[in-house]
């Protein structure tokens, strides 16, 4: 593993996301404190409790959904008010949304008052925000269902969840249904916003390369890059609907972006050794491992071999090799569930050892290293 130290890029722009990446003693002390305390909390409970409150987590999710979809979070961002003045505002049933608002307290999403008001937390703030969408789209019907039979059904019939629960896989299901694609591009990008900074935060460039990001979605990648280090040359490949948002991202950025049409199962349309970063952002775990060797293999001769710099960035929520002992890589095995559930058969995450088999069958014969970052994603830096 390199040895994780901040990056400060040329450019930072005012509202930069990198400027909310922790530093890195506070992320250690952070992350450690937080898994000290959720040991302690499932340490010191009841194993039946526990079990029970396992079984039932699903309802702080609806909770939480309930508090974005009514708009009682958005209700409170101009300060604190009693829950029937929500309610009312609202068009609720009070004594309803007044027992949701409560519950809502008990989760830390909403601070209950002394006056009998409810004000937001900062988690609260944070679910008034952009976030609405993203919560959103998690409990989007399509969703639950695939994931309610990944558990029932896909788990003995080894088919995706999304064809057991919804009768088509995932993305022919969003080709037919546009504002549910929509939701899920906008959920994309609020994962995606966070891990990009952490990455910035953390790879060194020499500042005037080309950067490649094949399967780059609506461009979010290469658009923080390109803040960040203001001489580098962005180009990105995705199917259309994802190249034109790209494309419009980078409009409204004032700036110019190379992106095209091109399926990564096919040789991509550029000279060989045009790249000298390409990314590969949240793809392969899309993926089995013979549709993964066939992207990393139509990557590869695209990289710059004779730059010293040159190298394949593939970014990910790469597995721990050891049983899971932080909240961190527990996140990153409920998103392996989330792949079962959602993508082909086959799409899962990995550990770096499964990854550096994958990469040696695609024929990258240097050792790759991993780069952690601060977030649930880590870079696994490959050589051409
Ligand atoms: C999980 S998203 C990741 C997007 C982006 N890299 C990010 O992290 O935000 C996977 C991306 O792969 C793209 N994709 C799927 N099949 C593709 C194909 N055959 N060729 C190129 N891109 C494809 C999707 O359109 C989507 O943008």
């Amino acid at each position: 593993m390199t040895s994780p130290r901040s990056v400060r890029p040329p450019s930072i722009p005012a509202d930069s996301a990198v400027l909310a990446v922790p530093p890195w003693p506070v992320f250690r002390l952070g992350t450690a404190i937080n898994d000290l305390f959720s040991w302690l909390a499932i340490a010191t409970s009841l194993p039946e409790i526990r079990a029970m409150q396992l079984a039932n987590v699903h309802l702080e999710s609806l909770v939480t959904y309930a508090v974005v979809e009514h708009g009682i979070v958005e209700a409170l961002v101009e300060g604190p008010r009693k829950c029937e003045a929500v309610a009312s505002e609202r068009g609720l049933v009070p004594g309803f949304c007044c027992r949701f608002m409560r519950a809502a307290a008990g989760l830390g999403i909403l601070a209950a008052l002394n006056d009998g008001t409810y004000a937001l937390t900062p988690v609260g703030r944070a679910l008034a925000g952009e976030l609405q969408d993203f919560v959103r789209a998690s409990q989007q019907k399509s969703n639950r269902d695939a994931l309610a039979a990944a558990a029932t059904t896909s788990i003995a019939t080894g088919r995706s969840g999304y064809v057991e629960g919804v009768g088509k896989e995932f993305w022919d299901w969003h080709d037919t249904h546009p504002e549910e694609a929509k939701a899920f591009d906008s959920m994309m990008r609020q994962v995606t916003v966070p891990q990009v900074a952490a990455l910035v935060a953390s790879l060194e460039l020499r500042g005037n390369e080309t950067l490649c990001d094949v399967g780059g979605g609506d461009g979010t990648l290469l658009a923080t890059f390109k803040a960040h280090w203001p001489s580098t040359t962005p180009v990105l490949f995705d199917l259309p609907g994802p190249v034109e948002a790209a494309h419009q991202r980078f409009a409204a950025m004032g700036e110019r972006l190379d992106a095209r049409p091109a399926s990564f199962f096919d040789p991509l349309p550029i000279p060989d050794g045009h790249c000298d970063v390409l990314f590969l952002k949240s793809v392969l775990h899309d993926w089995e491992d013979q549709d993964a060797l066939r992207i990393l293999k139509n990557v590869k001769p695209k990289l710059a071999p004779e730059s010293s710099s040159s190298r394949l960035v593939v970014y990910e929520a790469v597995l721990s090799a050891h049983p899971p002992s932080s909240g961190l890589e527990k996140s990153k095995l409920m998103l392996d569930i989330t792949m079962l559930a959602i993508n082909h058969p086959g799409a899962r995450e990995r550990t770096f050892d499964e990854y550096r088999d994958l990469l040696k069958a695609a024929g990258f014969t240097a050792q790759p290293t991993l780069l952690n970052t601060r977030s649930i994603s880590s870079a696994i830096l490959v050589p051409p």
